[in-house]
């Protein structure tokens, strides 16, 4: 069990790591974080892990109110967020009470950014269930609902009250979605910490279970130091998480989410490392290093299934491609990138057309 402090401008938080889920009823006491908690959860999550939580709240003598909606995206809608607003004003719940999210990040972007405007900000607690939750959505502070226009169009920057995280809840994790974790995490190595990224190239993945806690703190610690230094993304130093972002954002959206995030960024890591190679920002083998990584993992690097005119089409109607230029973060080496890189959008659609040959030469 551990605690890592989140330093912010005006304030400060914790993040628990693996701690057990039965015990926070009695941490949300010693806190004083209210007599009324509501608790937002789906319902794959809540079947299995609403029972421990509500009963380490009511053992706590919190008036529990829950709200489950269905899983996946579509839960992060305004209509979702009017019916939770509707239940707190419902059940009286004032600015000392809380609102505890147990989930993925579709959870803690819907609870947050309830949280964030109920009664204009009250205790916002999150209990992140996906080791992508875990690594990436439950740190920053970004809330947000989507709008049929796009994704998180709605939100706020709210930190929470604090983070609460059992390693035991990734157990029931389906493969598919720890990939979608594991994939963030080699993106922490690959921009920041070579130990990290050494110890998916040394150790078996069937060992991998071991030193999850390991590579969880060590990439939270990474996420952290980017958020302190620039809490409401206004300096551009959070632009570094954006490793692997900008072509694997565009390969899901133009696939209509036929690959997940965590497969759309392997992807893109691939080709952004690809790119750096052949910029001359990186040797030849940082690339087949960063392949090898994403192979043994399981996860997707060759493009094959992708279908390039459509990424591109997607790429020039967005509005992150200003006069016909794409912005990347480039690998150096690995734990070392460099942000902010301006490449024409003709000389990426020719380079990864190189690499289509190339994989399918090989
Ligand atoms: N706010 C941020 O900074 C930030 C960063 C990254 C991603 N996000 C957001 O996070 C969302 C994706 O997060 P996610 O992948 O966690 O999605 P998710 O919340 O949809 O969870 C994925 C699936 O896993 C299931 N699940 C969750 N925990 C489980 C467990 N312990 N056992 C079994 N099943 C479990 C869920 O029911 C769901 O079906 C996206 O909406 C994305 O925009 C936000
Ligand atoms: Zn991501």
């Amino acid at each position: 069990m551990k605690k890592v402090k989140v330093n912010l401008k005006d304030s400060h938080y914790f993040i628990y790591l693996g701690y057990p889920l039965k015990d926070i009823g009695r941490l949300l006491t010693e806190k004083r974080y209210g007599r009324r908690i509501l608790i937002l959860s789906d319902t794959n999550v809540f079947s299995i892990y609403g029972k421990i939580m509500k009963g380490s709240l009511i053992r706590e003598e919190k008036e529990v109110i829950d709200v489950v909606v269905r899983p996946g995206e579509g839960a992060k809608t305004l209509n979702n967020a009017c019916d939770m607003l509707k239940k707190c004003a419902e059940n009286k719940m004032g600015r000392d009470d809380t609102i505890l999210t147990l989930g993925g990040g579709v959870i803690s972007d819907l609870g947050g950014f309830v949280a964030s405007i109920y009664m204009r900000g009250i205790n916002f607690v999150a209990v992140p269930t996906t080791l992508l939750a875990q690594v990436d959505a439950s740190i920053g502070g970004k809330t947000g609902v989507n709008l049929t226009f796009g994704k998180n169009l709605v939100g706020s920057f709210y930190q929470p009250s604090f983070v609460y995280m059992d390693y035991n809840t990734l157990l029931t994790l389906s493969e598919r979605e720890k990939k979608q974790g594991i994939a963030e995490i080699i993106k922490y190595g690959i921009i920041k910490s070579k130990k990290i990224f050494d110890i998916f190239v040394d150790k078996p993945v069937d060992e991998m279970k071991k030193h999850l806690p390991f590579l969880i703190e060590e990439s939270i610690k990474i996420k952290k130091d980017v958020v302190e230094k620039d809490e409401k993304e206004k300096k551009g130093l959070r632009e570094i998480l954006n490793f692997g972002h900008t072509l694997g954002h565009a390969i899901e959206i133009s696939h209509l989410s036929k690959f997940s995030h965590g497969e759309s960024i392997s992807l893109g890591m691939a080709a952004e490392t690809y790119i750096s190679w052949k910029l001359g920002f990186c040797r030849k083998d940082v690339y087949f290093t960063v392949k090898g990584v994403l192979q043994k993992y399981g996860l997707p690097f060759n493009f094959s299934s992708i279908t390039i005119d459509k990424i591109f089409n997607y790429l020039r109607y967005d509005k992150k491609v200003r006069q016909g230029n794409l912005r990347f973060v480039l690998v150096q080496n690995i734990g070392k990138v460099k942000s902010g890189v301006v490449v024409k959008i003709e000389d990426v659609s020719k380079i990864l057309k190189e690499m289509i040959k190339n994989e399918k030469y090989r």
